[in-house]
């Protein structure tokens, strides 16, 4: 069992090659770095609560992290300032116009922090005054956001220098969004420097790992799961997470609301950053772009995933990540009666390996992805594995396939699986979507590749459970 790929694994290999063939679109080509790239690069990483990371496809390949980094500097200027003093300078309108947009609101602030407008106004945020501003200060500030997004990602990331001079010198567009804003007024530090650090920061290399881990830490309310580490308030995750739904996506944003649902920022370099709030976070890259400039693959490969999954964040109502309330296994407990004296002494020296699991909350993904990752790697201890669902709620589609597919690994290996399920919620969930075929489950995936649920054996009691587990046991000590 052991070097097997996870199921988990299994099924985004399977996503990444669904989409493979996916080759719309166009790499960005305003600076020869971006141009250059391998245009089938292709990665995909999934970081969920507890820091565990799915890692597919060209992981190890690093881009520039470009608009991504607009959330992030966002968040450096909420912690420095507060939000108050930052929504006086900034909106959080949604513009519906392109990211590069020319574009203020009627107080002449800058419509949102997604767009260039806004990007360039928080990162100037980061700097010292106009009288005091000069090179060591940018520097300064740069090496304070390089620290801030390496706390995000939970590695020390570093700058493509090759980048940020090709972005500085073909910027005419950027240029005339921070002497707009300068001309305003409005901007306290001086226009170039917010460039600048604006250009060091789009300029910061990432994988689709750090990304990933970039938005476990927004999900999880500013706590790095790799590192353990607050690198922000909750607050401000909140305030990340809103603007990303709002405005993430530019002028594609509502479609992507509506048929991906996470919050998320995509980024010229190929880069999408998503995450579902309080659960995980995903990197995907793929380089060549929309016409949003949003990566196409990437896109699909998240509307995949989000479809297939349950993932969007309207489908998730309820607390759905505490989900294993307990592990023990059968050693301090007691023999049935019923068995004779011989089969007792054979039962007393295996019932150690008779372990059971009992669940809470509503099983969703990310419930579902943590108690399957525990019963794989708990597999050596165990021989049965009973699971206990009473004081589960509500058990979707995804989450039910998931558990199921344990059943048929763990027959492969001589193993058995037992659910004592007192309420027969999945009995229900599995009856319901087999006699249904008229009306479509709506949370049910119509495949989930990879995944091969069957019913192992379901109990109404923990009592029939473990009785049906000695006589397994028991077969074995009669088989040998
Ligand atoms: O401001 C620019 O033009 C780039 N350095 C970053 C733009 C970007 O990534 C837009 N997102 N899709």
């Amino acid at each position: 069992m052991e070097g097997m790929e996870s199921l988990v694994d299994g099924y985004f290999s399977h996503i990444m090659n669904e989409c493979r063939s996916d080759h719309g679109g166009a790499v960005a080509d305003y600076i020869p770095e971006l141009s250059a790239v391998d245009p089938n690069g292709y990665a995909l990483s999934l970081c969920v609560h507890d820091g565990h990371t799915y890692s597919h496809g060209d992981t190890a390949t690093a881009f520039t992290i470009q608009s991504v980094s607009k959330p992030l500097t966002y968040a450096m200027a909420l912690q420095k300032h507060g939000a108050v003093a930052v929504d006086a300078k900034i909106g959080v309108e949604p513009s519906g116009e392109a990211f590069n947009e020319i574009s203020v609101d009627d107080r002449r602030r800058p419509k949102n922090p997604m767009i260039n407008a806004g990007a360039i106004f928080a990162a100037s945020m980061l700097l010292p005054p106009m009288d005091t501003v000069d090179e060591a200060a940018v520097a300064a500030a740069f090496a304070e956001v390089l620290e801030f997004y390496s706390g995000c990602a939970g590695r020390r990331l570093t700058m493509d220098e090759d980048v940020y001079a090709s972005e500085s010198a073909t910027g005419s567009r950027n240029r005339a969004i921070a002497y707009m804003l300068d001309s305003f007024g409005a901007l306290e530090t001086s226009p170039d420097a917010a460039l600048d650090l604006y250009y060091r920061q789009c300029s910061i290399r990432v994988t689709t790992d750090d990304l990933a881990g970039i938005g476990a830490t927004i999900a999880n309310g500013g706590v790095n799961p790799r590192t353990g580490r607050s690198v922000f308030s909750g607050e401000t995750a909140q305030r990340l997470l809103s603007v990303m739904t709002t405005c993430g996506m530019y002028d594609g944003a509502g479609d992507w609301v509506t048929t991906v649902g996470l919050p998320a920022k995509s980024g010229v370099g190929g880069g999408i950053l998503a995450v579902l709030p309080g659960q995980l976070g995903i990197g995907v890259y793929s380089p060549r772009l929309d016409e949003h400039g949003n990566s196409v693959r990437g896109v699909q490969v998240c509307r995949s995933l989000s479809k297939d999954l349950g993932l969007h964040m309207f489908n998730v109502t309820r607390e759905s990540r505490v989900t294993i309330r307990s592990v023990y296994d059968l050693s301090d407990t007691s023999v049935g009666a019923e068995w004779s004296e011989r089969e007792r002494s054979y039962l007393r020296t295996c019932r150690d390996t008779i372990r059971v699991y009992e669940l809470q909350g509503d099983l969703t993904f990310a419930g579902a992805e943590s108690v399957h990752r525990r019963l794989e790697a708990d597999m050596n201890q165990y021989t049965v594995v009973i699971v206990e669902i009473s004081r589960i709620g509500v058990i979707d589609a995804v989450a039910r396939t998931m558990v199921l597919s344990m059943k048929r690994r763990l027959d492969q290996t001589g193993r058995r699986a037992m659910l004592v399920d007192p309420d027969g919620v999945v009995r229900a969930s599995v009856d319901r979507h087999r006699n249904d075929t008229a009306l479509p489950d709506l949370d049910a995936p119509q495949e989930l590749q990879g995944f091969d649920p069957a019913l192992p054996h379901v109990h109404s009691t923990m009592g029939d459970a473990i009785t049906d587990a000695e006589t397994f046991l028991l077969k074995h000590y009669y088989d040998r």
